[in-house]
């Protein structure tokens, strides 16, 4: 017989740089309970199929699979989201992307595009604050439009559209006041791919090219054409890409250039506008 308290003791990560966090979340999976339980209940009795499913978790995260992944989900914004090996684990940073968004544009009916959407964290955030939005959310991988598409059924987000789509390829003449996206950006030969929790995400959500700019590079030539006048394009990019970004957005016409830093001070986003 295991109490809770004796299987927390007794855990180890000794890999992972958030073990004691690790190991609290996936043992309240295992047991079904949330993590102030633990801490409420430290004498409680874990049955043992519950303990063995822990011992599992444990395993996987010690081979260095993210938590997001064997729990099958993340939070993001306010929102719980299923995540799946086929596209990324949403990142805190990205809130930034959002929260920028948000006061971009005043709170009326706008049409927004989230290209790249994933699990749909960026669309599904958006479209949770602004009802009025209709808000169109494209990929690339089938996996991850139906994963989307999943997460916005059960959030009963009806203001956002999933789509499948090579950039804007499935939208024709379509126009928007805001495209936004979290393309991939990261250099194909980057050692950080092989490193760390990045190794178990997809390649076709991380590497764009030889110097990480293949898909911001299409994505802002290719946006005016989907931009209504004065409409704004929004990029998460690299912490070292926000002036290569800049010049990119200058030379396609866009104005009102800027980046901002994330909570790391790294300039983490850039946007721009077209003339009104
Ligand atoms: C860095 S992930 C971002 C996912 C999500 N927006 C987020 O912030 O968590 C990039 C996403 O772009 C998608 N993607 C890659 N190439 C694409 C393309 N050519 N057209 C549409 N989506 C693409 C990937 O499948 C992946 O889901």
């Amino acid at each position: 017989m295991t109490i809770i308290a004796s299987l927390l003791r007794g855990a180890e990560l000794p890999d992972s740089p958030t073990a004691r966090l690790d190991i609290e979340l996936l043992l309240a999976a295992a047991i079904g309970k949330s993590r102030s339980y633990l801490h409420t209940w430290p004498e409680r009795i874990v049955s043992s199929e519950a303990a063995q499913t822990f011992a599992s978790y444990l395993q996987r995260r010690r081979a260095g699979e993210p938590v997001a992944y064997i729990l099958g989900q993340q939070g993001f914004w306010n929102l719980d989201l299923e995540v799946a090996p086929h596209t990324l684990i949403p990142r805190p940073e990205t809130e930034l992307l959002v929260e920028t968004a948000l006061a971009l544009l005043p709170a009326e009916p706008a049409k927004v595009l989230d290209l790249g959407t994933g699990t749909g964290a960026i669309a599904l955030a958006l479209a949770s604050e602004r009802r009025q939005w209709q808000v169109t959310a494209v990929d690339r991988v089938l996996e991850a439009v139906a994963l989307a598409e999943r997460n916005r059924q059960r959030l009963q987000l009806d203001n956002v559209t999933v789509l499948t789509s090579h950039w804007f390829s499935a939208l024709a003449e379509q126009r928007f006041q805001l495209i936004i996206s979290n393309p991939p950006y990261i250099a194909a030969e980057d050692p950080h791919l092989v490193a760390g929790d990045v190794r178990f995400e997809p390649s076709s959500a991380l590497v764009a090219g030889n110097d990480g700019l293949d898909d911001l590079r299409q994505i802002v030539a290719e946006a005016p054409a989907h931009l209504l006048a004065g409409g704004w394009l929004l990029l998460e990019h690299g912490y070292d890409q926000a002036a290569a970004v800049r010049e990119l957005l200058a030379r396609h016409g866009f104005e009102q250039i800027e980046s901002r830093l994330d909570l790391g001070g790294h300039e983490r986003i850039t946007l721009g506008r077209l003339s009104c």
